[in-house]
């Protein structure tokens, strides 16, 4: 079923443009959602997904894009926002999936520059090699292609600062010994996320869609599987979405038995006033463009900065900080952490925040 329309989707969109175009040889949608490009150009990954219909497809690469200019503005880098969404109808052939990001990469080369592409779900370094043949606008290439290699395990590193910060703030300190937190999809950064996390002490429970994935983990640390249906009623301190958005709704919310929801997917909320939803339920929620900002600040800073690693781990480190700041504002203020973040984003883009 669809969701969206293409009307409501881009009439309600405070975006500066996206492009569209349909690949007959894979029949898949291809779009690119340039939200804003006040800060500097627009940066954002390539994801490579199904959806029930193209609007769907358009509405979350718009939503995306848009996360993407709050975390940049957070994260204080010189760049803009926006996503592409691939809408692929199923898993492509290695030959069809080739074709198709030489096209993408032919797309985004056309926006010369205005919009900068890197891996997001279900994309890579490999990916990116493959649009680099193209396009320069292509960060996250592999090193030996003269990339930065993936974001993914820097997303981790901040997401765990993330993580320790938010516990520091509900329970008095950041040690993680003993606290349970439950990491919902175990790929590219929930993974390193988790052996971090067990590394750390915590009780780590773990669920994946894919069966392999966990079972790999369960081997290997003993970490807990729940089944993907257990995962909103779990009794967990800390509750790491790192799978796809909107799994935080007006359904979920009076069903969550966590104390704080602190993880790498983009977009969680089912819709922005989810944020006062959990506020009001007493669970502290770090707001996704910030505790996810890792992979942008490696991406950006070692290859539109050409930041040292230790500049890079400082950025990505500081995430911590930044919500620890987060969370004071709002406390200060009586309002949401979703709304401190957006008011912190929308300051730092010289324009007034959407009214919470
Ligand atoms: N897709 C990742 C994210 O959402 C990494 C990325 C950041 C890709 C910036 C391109 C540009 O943060």
């Amino acid at each position: 079923m669809s969701l969206s329309s293409i009307d409501d989707v881009l009439r309600g969109w405070d975006g500066e443009l996206a492009v569209s175009c349909h690949d007959e040889r894979t029949d898949t949608w291809m779009f690119i959602a340039v939200h804003s490009t006040k800060l500097g150009p627009a940066g954002g990954g390539t994801r490579m997904k199904s959806y029930a219909a193209p609007a769907d497809a358009l509405r979350d690469a718009c939503l995306l894009g848009r996360a993407m200019t709050l975390k940049m503005a957070v994260a204080g880098l010189p760049m803009g926002g926006g996503k592409s969404v691939l809408a692929v109808p199923r898993e492509l052939s290695a030959a069809d999936r080739r074709h198709l990001l030489l096209r993408h990469a032919h797309n985004v080369e056309v926006l010369k520059g205005s919009y900068r592409t890197g891996p997001d779900m279900n994309t890579t370094s490999d990916d990116m090699d493959v649009l680099g043949e193209v396009t320069e606008f292509a960060f996250g290439r592999s090193e030996a292609r003269g990339g930065s290699g993936s974001s993914a395990p820097d997303t981790a590193v901040g997401c765990f600062e993330g993580i320790k910060a938010s516990v520091a703030h509900v329970f008095g300190s950041p040690d993680l010994a003993g606290r349970s937190v439950l990491v919902q999809g175990v790929g590219a950064v929930g993974e390193p996320l988790v052996r971090t996390l067990h590394a750390a002490g915590a009780n780590v429970l773990v669920s994946d869609v894919s069966l392999p994935r966990v079972s790999a983990l369960y081997d290997e640390l003993g970490v807990e599987v729940l089944a993907p249906e257990s995962v909103i009623g779990a009794e967990v301190d800390v509750y790491a979405p790192c799978a796809t958005g909107g799994v935080i709704d007006a359904a979920a919310i009076p069903r969550l038995r966590c104390r704080i929801v602190a993880g790498a997917a983009n977009n969680p909320l089912g819709a922005p006033e989810d944020g006062e939803l959990l506020s009001e339920a007493g669970i502290l929620y770090a707001p996704d463009f910030v505790i996810n900002g890792g992979g942008a600040i490696h991406l950006i800073g070692y290859e539109a900065l050409k930041w040292s690693k230790e500049q890079v781990d400082a950025g990505v480190v500081g995430i911590g900080a930044t919500l620890t700041e987060i969370y004071a504002r709002a406390d200060a203020e009586g309002i949401s952490t979703e709304t401190a973040a957006e008011r912190l984003a929308y300051a730092r883009l010289g324009q007034p925040a959407p009214p919470a």
